[in-house]
């Protein structure tokens, strides 16, 4: 009789486990492989999408990346020093045409060479006969005692969006700023029309200062595989220091005295994608003499939004972060913004872990989860962060996209590498912790209830 019960156990698991499975997948079908069609397009036959960036030594090198339509084999650059203007050089560029379901267009790309420390240049580029206006950019002084860079989270924005005040805000407090930093999901969707979105919302920063950046989810097709838009390739030439499966976006830039670590948190897919980047990772990190690490990731070590861990990530990554003395690590994905700066190091107990911070700068808002690791949290607004380094110290200020300081801690570093951190934050605000309109739609009373006693728990906490 047990024997028979035990069978059919075994039956009823096995109908069940199935259905459950096609159940599963109907639910999340379209969050993880639908790709909605890509609409038709026509690029441009003028020079489109003009990007700066570099791949070699930031201090006499820049790349410049462009679109256009597949007409045009031939791309051309012109640069000039503003202190010889007579002394001209002319690059060309091959085209590389991408095909996607919405169209085809050519992607150009040149690498400028022997910039001098400290001058200010001039350059256009072409498509064919083909020439875009004069564009500026300056090459900073590696000897300067410090630099500042600006740092951006998802951006996610939709057509005729609301991302380029929040872009020119932080270029208009820090227009001297080295880099421009991205963290993923610059864009809703791999389709032209949201990439045009981007670079029109960037306008001439994007052309002036460069940009460093990370994928994000959102600009991968989904799929079973999930695959990365060969258009984040063509229009970030970034170096090619990776690991063999992720050249060009899991990289690192040397900034001065700092190491800036790409990781495509995205790209981890299966365990063997995973090893690669965490080997690398290992050997970049034991190889690092930079005075300061920063680790950009897309997808958070400790989430801010509610009911999301990547616990995976925290156990791939923070051991090695530990270890070698990471100082910050920045990320995005949440839709919330979250900063940790108690985090402990597990290796070195005398010593105080990386600086966790997770930001955004959508109009797609999501719900914190009140994790008791943040010390900062706010939902419902963008933000963009300015960052100055010098050689003992990091400091860090977060700005709502209508200017309102509201975040900011400096990381100070002693002569041995022994670090601490100041807080320089107002107080957390209600107003920054409400939730979302979406969770108000969607809540019952009692989720309500219980919301607001985490709200006012992890306020408490935090006194
Ligand atoms: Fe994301």
């Amino acid at each position: 009789m047990q024997l028979q019960m035990k069978r059919r156990y075994k039956q009823l698991i096995w109908l069940i486990f199935p259905i459950l499975i096609i159940f599963i997948m109907w639910i999340k079908w379209d969050n993880w492989f639908y790709n909605p069609p890509e609409p038709f397009y026509t690029p441009s036959s003028s020079p489109d999408r003009i990007l700066l960036t570099w791949s070699g030594d930031p201090f006499d090198s820049r790349d410049v990346t462009w679109q256009g339509d597949t007409l045009t084999k031939l791309g051309s650059l012109q640069i000039t020093g503003k202190s010889d203007p007579k002394d001209t050089l002319l690059y060309t560029s091959t085209s590389r045409i991408i095909k996607t379901s919405g169209g085809a267009s050519s992607f150009f790309r040149v690498g400028i060479k022997n910039l001098k420390h400290g001058e200010s240049y001039q350059y256009r580029v072409a498509n064919g006969a083909n020439w875009s206006e004069w564009y500026d950019f300056k090459i900073g002084n590696s000897t300067d005692s410090s630099y500042s860079f600006i740092f951006i989270g998802d951006v996610q924005d939709s057509i005729n969006g609301v991302s380029g005040e929040l872009f020119h805000r932080a270029y208009a407090s820090q227009p001297n700023a080295a880099f421009i930093m991205f963290i993923g999901d610059m864009i809703e969707r791999p389709h032209d029309e949201y990439w045009g979105e981007w670079f029109r919302e960037g306008g001439k920063m994007f052309r002036t200062i460069p940009v460093i950046a990370t994928p994000g989810n959102h600009e991968y097709y989904k799929g079973l595989i999930q695959k990365l838009d060969e258009r984040w390739m063509a229009h970030f030439s970034f170096p090619q220091n990776g690991p063999k499966n992720f050249l060009g976006r899991v990289c690192y830039w040397d900034y001065q005295n700092t190491r800036y670590i790409s990781l495509d948190s995205n790209g981890i897919q299966s365990i063997p994608s995973a090893l690669e980047q965490r080997s690398w990772l290992k050997s970049v990190l034991e190889n690092t003499h930079q005075r300061w690490i920063v680790v950009m990731m897309h997808h958070p070590i400790y989430s801010t939004s509610r009911g999301r861990d990547y616990f995976y990530l925290r156990a791939l990554f923070k051991p090695l972060f530990d270890q070698y003395n990471v100082d910050l690590v920045l990320e995005g994905h949440d839709h919330a913004y979250g900063r940790a700066a108690h985090i402990p190091n597990s290796k070195f107990k005398d010593k105080q872990g990386a600086v966790y911070v997770g930001t955004h700068a959508s109009p797609k808002l999501y719900d914190t989860g009140f994790s008791n690791k943040m010390d900062k949290l706010a939902t419902n607004t963008q933000m963009y962060q300015l960052l100055d380094v010098s050689g003992d110290s990091i400091r860090f200020r977060a700005y709502t996209a209508n200017g309102t300081y509201f975040d900011g801690f400096t990381i100070h570093k002693d002569a041995s590498g022994n670090r601490n951190v100041t807080e320089n934050a107002p107080p957390n605000s209600d107003n920054y912790l409400m939730p979302t309109k979406s969770f108000l739609n969607k809540s019952s009373k009692k989720e309500l209830e219980k919301y607001d006693n985490q709200m006012k728990a992890w306020e408490n906490s935090k006194k």
